[in-house]
C-alpha cells in the first residue's frame, strides 16, 4: 500500500475537495482499494461523505482519535465503507483536536508513530491510502506525513511566494529529519481558471520556479466539484463524463505514475 498525504497549511486551497474527488477515481474508474483517512480535526472529508450533523455525532472511538491516542484500535473499529465500492473512510473528529499540538517534536512517541502503525496493519487490504490534513503544521499533518511514503502539496496559481510552500518544506525536513522516509510527490495546481490572465501568469511561474516537481494535471475551477459534494458523491459517480471528471482522473493516473517504482517495504508503508 503506498501512503499519500495532502498537506497545505495554507487554507482552502483544495486539500479536502481533491482528496475526495481522487479516492473516488482511483477507486471507481482506477479500480484501486483506496482507504482515506481524515486527519483534520474540522472533519470536512468526513462530512462530505456523511454531512455536517452525522459528522459531529460520531462517537470519537469510531475515527482517527484513538489512533492519534496512541492506541491501535481493531481495524473495523475505525474504518467504515463509503457506500463507493472499494473506498473506504477512517473519519476525523473534533475530538482528534487535542492531538494537534503546536509544536509536534516535543508530543509523545504514541501520536506520532500510530497512525502509522495503524497503517501498516491494514496494508494488505489496499493499493492506496490518501489522508487528508488540517491547514496547519502540527500535530495531525505530522503524524499524518510519519506514515506516509509520499506528500502532494495542492497549491493555487496564486502568488507562489504566499502559497506557503517553503514551510510545508521545513515540516517535511523535520519529519524526515526523525527518521521518517517520506518524499516530495509534486505540487498540484488546484482551483484553476485557465482563461484567466492572472492565473495563467502565475502556473507559468510555478512551473518555473519548480519544474517537474508540478504535476503537469491539473484541478479545474468548477462548480460540479463542490455541486457533487453537496449530494454526497464523488465527481465521477456525480458527472462522469464531464470536463471536471477527466480532469481528476488525469491527476490520479498521474499520481500512480509518479508513485511507480516505489516499493512498499514488507511492512507495507514508509518504503
Ligand atoms: N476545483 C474547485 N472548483 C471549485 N470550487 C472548489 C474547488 N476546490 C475546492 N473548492 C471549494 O473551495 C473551498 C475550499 O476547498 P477545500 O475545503 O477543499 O480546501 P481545503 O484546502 O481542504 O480547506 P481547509 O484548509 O479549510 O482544510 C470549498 O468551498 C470547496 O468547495
Ligand atoms: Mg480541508
Amino acid at each position: 500500500m503506498l501512503v499519500v498525504t495532502l498537506l497545505n497549511q495554507k487554507g482552502g486551497v483544495g486539500k479536502t475537495s481533491c482528496t475526495h474527488h481522487l479516492s473516488g477515481t482511483l477507486a471507481s474508474v482506477l479500480g484501486k482499494r483506496v482507504l482515506i483517512v481524515d486527519a483534520d480535526p474540522q472533519a470536512s472529508l468526513t462530512q462530505g461523505w456523511w454531512g455536517p450533523s452525522a459528522t459531529r455525532t460520531l462517537d470519537p472511538s469510531s475515527t482517527i482519535a484513538p489512533i492519534l491516542a496512541g492506541d491501535l484500535p481493531h481495524p473495523g473499529q475505525v474504518i467504515h465503507e463509503t457506500g463507493l465500492a472499494g473506498l473506504h473512510l477512517v473519519p476525523g473528529s473534533r475530538a482528534a483536536s487535542v492531538y494537534n499540538v503546536a509544536d509536534p517534536t516535543t508530543a509523545s512517541r504514541e501520536s506520532r508513530e500510530t497512525l502509522r502503525e495503524f497503517l501498516v496493519e491494514v496494508a494488505g487490504d489496499y493499493d492506496l491510502a490518501l489522508i487528508d490534513c488540517p491547514p496547519n503544521l502540527y500535530g495531525c499533518s505530522f503524524a499524518a506525513l510519519a506514515a506516509s511514503n509520499h506528500l502532494v502539496v495542492p497549491v493555487q496559481p496564486e502568488d507562489y511566494g504566499a502559497q506557503g510552500i517553503a514551510d510545508v518544506l521545513d515540516s517535511l525536513d523535520l519529519v524526515r529529519s526523525e527518521g521518517y522516509p517520506v518524499t516530495l510527490l509534486g505540487y498540484l495546481l488546484t482551483m484553476v481558471q485557465s482563461r484567466r490572465a492572472l492565473h495563467q501568469v502565475y502556473e507559468a511561474n510555478v512551473r518555473e520556479a519548480y519544474g517537474d516537481l508540478v504535476f503537469a494535471a491539473r484541478m479545474p475551477e468548477a462548480a460540479e466539484f463542490p455541486e457533487a459534494i453537496a449530494q454526497r458523491k464523488t465527481i465521477t459517480q456525480y458527472k462522469p463524463k464531464g470536463a471536471a471528471a477527466k480532469a481528476i482522473r488525469a491527476i490520479a493516473e498521474e499520481l500512480l505514475s509518479r508513485t511507480e517504482g516505489v516499493q512498499p517495504t514488507a511492512k507495507g508503508v514508509a518504503a
